[in-house]
């Protein structure tokens, strides 16, 4: 139970590794109680993990009965919190937008995103590559393809931080991003334009549609779930080729690596440091420790990505391991609808970020580093780049 306590550590995000180890080491699953008093089983083994996040008598669906009734009724129809049959109804009807080959078409977008905002690193010696890069271009790449017009997208990425972290102002936030997409659909159902909400909002498929309320929750799962881990991703890359210098220059060399090198970071580093919460609606038996009925289960995705009964030398940054079983974008039905797009972003964010500054490198010791709180994600709220080697 103590050994459980060092989740909520200070210290606990900057290097997170010790304390799953620990907790894997000592079992699949292990009852977890916040500091704030709520229980919730943690699931830190691969094998396990699969299990808990294909088996369907694992339900997504939460009563959320903490919130008031107008945002209850449209974040409760997100995809990402329902089961079958409407978990497979909402993902059919949003999933031709995210097809590899529409993604891919998004290419040339995304490459002139980062091209400015490198550019915009040019008078500088040094750089926040979270604010700089990782943040903005995941923004307006998720901003340009559900068609948020650029005046009106300042507000929303506060709004979008308070929804991740939660705390006092969650409530307020929701409120207000509800109420501005009920506004926007409205806009873009009056005048649809080329892009993925109008197109959501004029979408019939076999006579089926997205209700109103359906749609606002889709607009918001797709603003938030589309940069807010990204951003992570980004950071995470380049604090790792940073800190793995003979990576660095390979991928410089060669930028047909980077597909192998993000799929390295989010095994190492996984952005998203664990899934969704899950809840058993009969008990689950998981090596020797069975859950209850009725309890919520988060997988750590960190700690499963590192599980040595899965991966040889967990600990080691190896692009070249080819693998692919990391389970960063979680597993099953479920399975991240963007991962085509954030493994583009961030394939395009680091193999130009280095082409441009091949010595840039992290400008702090990892002790001065800022990472975000939490255990649900892992990712750095500042990191501080130096563009160009220190002259000898
Ligand atoms: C689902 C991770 C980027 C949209 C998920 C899940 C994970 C994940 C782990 C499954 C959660 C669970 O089963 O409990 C990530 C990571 C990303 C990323 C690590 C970046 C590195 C994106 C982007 C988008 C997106 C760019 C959208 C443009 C979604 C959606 C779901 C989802 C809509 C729900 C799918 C469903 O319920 O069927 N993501 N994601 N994600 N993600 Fe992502």
């Amino acid at each position: 139970k103590a050994r459980s306590m060092a989740l909520f550590d200070d210290a606990y995000p900057a290097n997170p590794h010790p304390a799953l180890a620990e907790l894997r080491q000592a079992g699949p699953a292990h009852r977890v109680t916040s500091p704030a008093g709520i229980p919730f089983w943690l699931v830190t083994r691969w094998d396990e993990a699969r299990r808990v996040l294909t088996d369907p008598s694992l339900s997504k669906q939460q009563p959320m009965d903490g919130l008031p009734p107008h945002l209850r009724s449209a974040l409760t129809t997100q995809m990402l919190l329902r089961d079958p049959p409407d978990h497979t109804r909402l993902r059919r009807l949003v999933s031709a937008g995210f097809t590899p080959r529409r993604i891919e078409a998004l290419r040339p977008g995304i490459e002139r995103i980062t091209d400015r905002l490198l550019d915009g690193f040019a008078a500088d010696a040094e750089v926040d590559v979270i604010d700089r890069l990782a943040v903005p271009l995941p923004f307006e790449v998720i901003c340009e393809l559900l068609g948020i017009p650029a005046a009106e997208r300042g507000p929303f990425r506060a709004w979008s931080d308070t929804i991740i972290v939660g705390g006092a102002d969650l409530v307020e936030a929701l409120s207000q991003s509800v109420a501005y997409f009920r506004d926007l659909l409205d806009r873009k159902r009056a005048q649809p334009a080329d892009d993925l909400l109008s197109a959501l909002a004029g979408i019939v498929d076999d006579g089926d549609r997205l209700s109103d309320d359906e749609l606002v929750g889709m607009a918001l799962l797709l603003v938030v779930a589309g940069h807010e881990t990204t951003a992570n991703l980004i950071g995470n890359a380049v604090h790792l080729l940073s800190r793995n210098p003979e990576q660095r220059s390979r991928l410089r060399d060669d930028p047909g690596l980077a597909p192998a090198v993000v799929e390295e970071v989010l095994r190492m580093a996984s952005p998203s440091a664990t899934s969704t919460y899950r809840v058993t609606t009969r008990p689950i038996t998981l090596g020797d420790t069975t859950i209850p009925a009725g309890e919520q289960v988060l997988v750590s995705l960190l700690a499963v990505n590192r599980d040595p009964r899965r991966f040889a030398d967990p600990d080691t940054f190896d692009p070249g391991r080819g693998d692919g079983g990391h389970l960063a974008f979680g597993h099953g039905i479920h399975f991240c609808l963007g991962a085509p797009l954030a493994r583009l972003e961030a394939r395009i964010a680091v193999s130009r970020l280095f082409a441009r500054y091949p010595d840039a490198a992290v400008a702090v010791a990892p002790s001065e580093l800022r990472w975000r709180t939490g255990v649900l994600m892992h990712g750095l709220r500042s990191l501080p780049v130096r563009l160009h080697a220190a002259a000898a």
